[in-house]
């Protein structure tokens, strides 16, 4: 068994800036549809979440890189954040075939200016 982990922290401006810059083009790029659905429905709040998740995909690449050949062969939107009904996040990975993992959990934090998400990966 190994056990991985991988943070990050993000300033939410930065995310909101490329929102407001690129639209749909950049979320459709970084979030899956689930994703962009959730945190569209936090209306105001919004640049928060998507910018956690931003986070969480950057906390991910971290957790599993030694496990990952290519960086560059991961898309963003290969890592999926989904909330169940008490709000607790899990990380699901959808493109791609990473053998051996047994586990993995996020947790993620949001404040008016920064977001940051941590992933532990399980692995035989
Ligand atoms: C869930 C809770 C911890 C979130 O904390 P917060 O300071 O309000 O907000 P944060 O920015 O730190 O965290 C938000 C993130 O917490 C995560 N979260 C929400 N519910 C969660 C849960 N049940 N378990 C784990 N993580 C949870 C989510 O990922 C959320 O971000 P997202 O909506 O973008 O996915 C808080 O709302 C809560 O319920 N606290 C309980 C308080 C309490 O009972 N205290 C007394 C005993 S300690």
């Amino acid at each position: 068994m190994r056990v991985t982990c991988g943070t990050d922290i993000i300033e939410i401006y930065r995310i909101r800036e490329s929102i407001e810059k690129l639209g749909e083009a950049f979320l459709n790029r970084v979030f899956t549809e689930n994703e962009i659905k959730y945190c569209e429905s936090k209306k105001k709040q919004k640049y928060q979440h998507y910018a956690a998740r931003f986070a969480a995909k950057e906390a991910a690449l971290k957790a599993l890189s030694w496990k990952i050949e290519d960086k560059y062969s991961i898309c963003w939107t290969d890592f999926e954040v989904n909330n169940n009904i008490q709000g607790r996040p899990a990380l699901k990975i959808i493109g791609i075939d990473l053998k051996d993992i047994e586990n993995i959990d996020v947790s993620i934090s949001h404040c008016k200016d920064y977001a940051i998400a941590t992933v532990t990966v399980l692995s035989k």
